[in-house]
């Protein structure tokens, strides 16, 4: 065909360029000769001749056939491994051990894979897996996310970083995810793991077939895949597959393999308010008399960059003209009953007392300028937590809001950095955030002092670190989202609140912090109280009462957190009568009259439970009413006691007031009656739910050390049950000791007589 250069149309242009590019090699008169005298159809046939072996290895793994068959080892009840080829820096080495008599107790159970069905594949560069996938499973977790439950036919490529962006991209990417067939899949890698769920099919799967876009119906851009494929560049892979008879309990199996969740110190579970990076001792002092003027509680404040000498890169040092005598701050918060958090990043600036120390520990490129240091090393964790301990811990820090450990590759280290102890970059920045909880986790344990701080970044096996996550993302919705997805990975979010446009916006966003595992103000930089909208302010104080009056409730699910594993706030695909029927029949988790079914599309984001049975759906500024969708069973009003539905999708209309918060029937929940600091143990009052009858146990210890691990907690066990006479009573007794008991109870039944 020859070509008309003249009249050549915008795809000739296309086609012109291909064509000039192939004229040198079939023109045999072009003088283009390489210097070697090779015609250059002779190099064109080395080079295919040289590039031929290659192919021929690439095809032997075109086939799912041609790779290799994973080999499982049962490591524990319900817990299975397999691995291949060199994992590198290991995740697991900084998470809690197994809990094992815990995963005893959950009992056994079937692998969930037919033999050969698993598969792995080293090729240059990249390890990969296939594991299989049914055309009807769900597919749940993967870390922190705020949008949507349900990840299959998607890719996600898990990056620890600021949150946006691609898909994966977060704060948490935990390459961990949940089946609600009941068995969940952890993929032990410090690499980027790219994970295609039910996306992508090889030419040799179990395959729809191709449908005509044209003339076909039910054409999809996705069509469904039968595997979960995941690579990483690297040399190798561990994976786990962890069972269980509901979705909830192969979470729970995931916690308990990483020690079990956190118990964070009482303290933890108060009012947390941030002051203005430039705040001095003195306006910390003043703003707790502001807080105690309006009558607003108070239980610990988080110091912003400025209390040091130098932040961004940090100096870790006392700011002398802000703090000029830290200790005696540190002393006078706490004998207000008010702990201090320290902000920091982990970059140290050339001015910190400890740069001269670590200089010797830290990789080869900065960040703002101050150097990072390489917390694979001993060395690099023994001086900082030298200089933490001389500087903070002694004196009474409480703990740490641990910053800019995720962040974009524009802040970071760069990819090809060199750190010393030889690990790769990669590997050290997708674990950076998890490290330093780990170290910091071992000091506070070794001194037999709780701590509850905040992280921007964390990863595989984080659950049994006293650690929350927070975003600098700010929707509303997706925190609620974060929150529930969070449960699935062993992982804690505060939806934090910082500022709002309105008042009605203020209260929602307090409602839902209130109704969080860590209840936030950080509003340093706007300036905003708790009572900055007067037609809110008593809302707000109402809701974060109602908070405290709930903590023997919350702080005994952080207990069975800890000991058997359930996440105290979870994501309701977690619940497990949404998807079975009361007697858990776990074959019909896809039963399609549930309100959760495929068949119906529901993703329930933006609701969730706390504890037990509270079903917490959070408001949304703007919204009068709002749909909650209740598992099956009776589900009664928390304020009320009146019944409200089973089974089935409600619609409430809002008020302001309140968050609506759905109570399951024999819910037993304890309260404190009153907030009033007295020398006595604090009485109760212990509300009971809807018509059946119920046991509570309990939990209490002496909410700020370690020693429940050796024993010494109480538990007190709330009965309700109905007498001959038809009426409710409710009794309590001693399961333990009785040292952290609370004082006189008093029973409510909310909804019987
Ligand atoms: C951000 C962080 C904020 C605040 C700020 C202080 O990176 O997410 O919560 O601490 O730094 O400069």
């Amino acid at each position: 065909m020859s070509i008309d250069e003249t009249k050549a149309s915008p795809p000739f242009t296309f086609q012109r360029h291909v064509y000039r590019n192939l004229i040198p090699l079939h023109d045999t008169t072009s003088d283009m000769k390489p210097s070697n005298g090779l015609h250059p159809l002779r190099i064109r046939f080395i080079i295919a001749l040289l590039s031929l072996p290659c192919a021929i290895g690439n095809a032997q793994h075109t086939l799912i056939s041609d790779m290799d068959l994973l080999r499982w080892e049962k490591v524990m009840l319900g817990v299975w491994k397999a691995s291949f080829g060199e994992i590198g820096l290991n995740p697991r080495d900084y998470a809690g051990a197994p809990n094992i008599e815990a995963i005893k107790a959950l009992g056994d159970g079937l692998f969930p894979f037919a033999e050969k069905s698993t598969y792995s594949l080293l090729s240059p560069g990249r390890a990969s897996i296939r594991l299989p996938l049914d055309a009807t499973e769900k597919i749940y977790g993967l870390g922190l996310e705020f949008e949507g439950m349900n990840r299959r036919s998607n890719v996600y490529s898990l990056k620890v970083d600021h949150y946006g962006g691609t898909k994966g991209y977060t704060h948490a990417p935990v390459p961990f995810y949940i089946s609600n067939r009941g068995y969940g899949v952890l993929i032990n890698s410090p690499r980027r793991v790219k994970i295609h769920v039910g996306i992508g099919n090889r030419k040799d799967s179990q395959k729809p077939a191709p449908i005509d876009r044209t003339t076909g119906t039910n054409w999809s851009a996705r069509p469904l895949s039968d595997a979960i494929e995941a690579s990483v560049q690297g040399g190798g892979m561990e994976i786990f597959v962890f069972i269980g008879q509901t979705p909830l309990e192969v979470v729970q199996r995931y916690n308990l393999f990483h020690g079990g969740g956190v118990i964070p110190p009482k303290w933890g579970l108060g009012f947390w308010h941030r002051m203005h990076t430039q705040s001095s001792d003195k306006d910390v002092l003043q703003e707790i008399e502001d807080f105690q003027a309006h009558d607003f509680p108070l239980d610990v404040i988080g110091l912003e960059p400025g209390w040091q000498s130098f932040a961004y890169p940090c100096s870790f040092d006392w700011d002398s003209t802000r703090f000029p005598d830290p200790k005696a701050f540190v002393q006078t918060l706490d004998k207000k009953g008010i702990k201090v958090n320290l902000w920091e990043n982990p970059y140290v600036a050339p001015t910190s007392s400890m740069y001269d120390e670590m200089r010797h520990f830290t990789g080869s490129h900065t960040v703002w300028l101050g150097e990072v240091p390489d917390y694979t090393l001993p060395d690099a964790q023994a001086v900082l937590l030298r200089h933490h301990q001389k500087n903070h811990l002694h004196i009474g820090v409480s703990g740490y809001k641990i910053d800019e450990v995720d962040g974009y590759d524009f802040w970071l280290w760069p990819d090809h950095a060199i750190f010393p102890s030889g690990h790769d970059a990669v590997e050290i920045r997708q674990l950076y955030g998890l490290i330093i909880q780990s170290m910091l986790d071992v000091h506070f344990r070794q001194q037999n002092r709780r701590t509850y701080g905040l992280v921007r970044s964390s990863y595989i096996g984080a659950t049994n670190l006293n650690f929350v996550l927070y975003s600098d993302y700010y929707d509303h919705e997706g925190y609620v989202t974060a929150l529930a997805n969070a449960s699935l990975s062993g992982l804690l979010w505060t939806p934090e609140i910082r500022s709002a446009k309105s008042g009605e916006e203020w209260i929602r966003r307090f409602q839902s912090v209130c109704f969080s595992p860590l209840m936030m103000l950080n509003a340093w930089a706007s300036g905003t109280k708790p009572w900055s909208f007067p037609e809110v302010t008593d809302m707000v104080r109402n809701n974060i009462e109602l908070r405290q009056k709930l903590l023997p409730y919350i702080y005994t699910a952080f207990y069975n957190y800890h000991k058997v594993g359930i996440p105290p706030f979870r994501a309701m695909v977690l619940e497990d009568s949404h998807a079975v029927p009361d007697e858990m029949a776990p074959a019909s988790m896809d039963d399609v009259d549930n309100p959760f079914s495929e068949e119906q599309r529901i993703e329930v984001t933006d609701q969730f439970m706390m504890g037990p049975s509270i079903l917490v759906a959070p408001v949304f500024a703007g919204q009068d009413e709002r749909t909650i969708v209740l598992p099956r069973g009776n589900w009664f009003d928390f304020y009320t006691g009146t019944f409200m539905g089973n089974g089935e999708i409600i619609k409430i209309k809002s008020k302001l007031e309140e968050i609506p918060l759905l109570v399951k029937d024999g819910a037993i929940i304890p309260m404190l009656s009153s907030l009033e600091k007295t020398a006595n143990t604090p009485p109760l009052e212990v509300r009971h739910y809807g018509t059946k009858e119920n046991t509570f146990n309990l939990y209490n210890d002496d909410g700020v050390s370690f020693d429940y691990a050796k024993g010494d907690f109480s538990i007190t066990q709330l009965v309700a049950k109905q007498g001959t006479d038809g009426k409710f009573k409710g009794t309590s007794s001693q399961l333990t000791n009785d040292e952290y008991t609370y004082g006189p109870i008093v029973w409510r039944w909310m909804t019987v007589e």
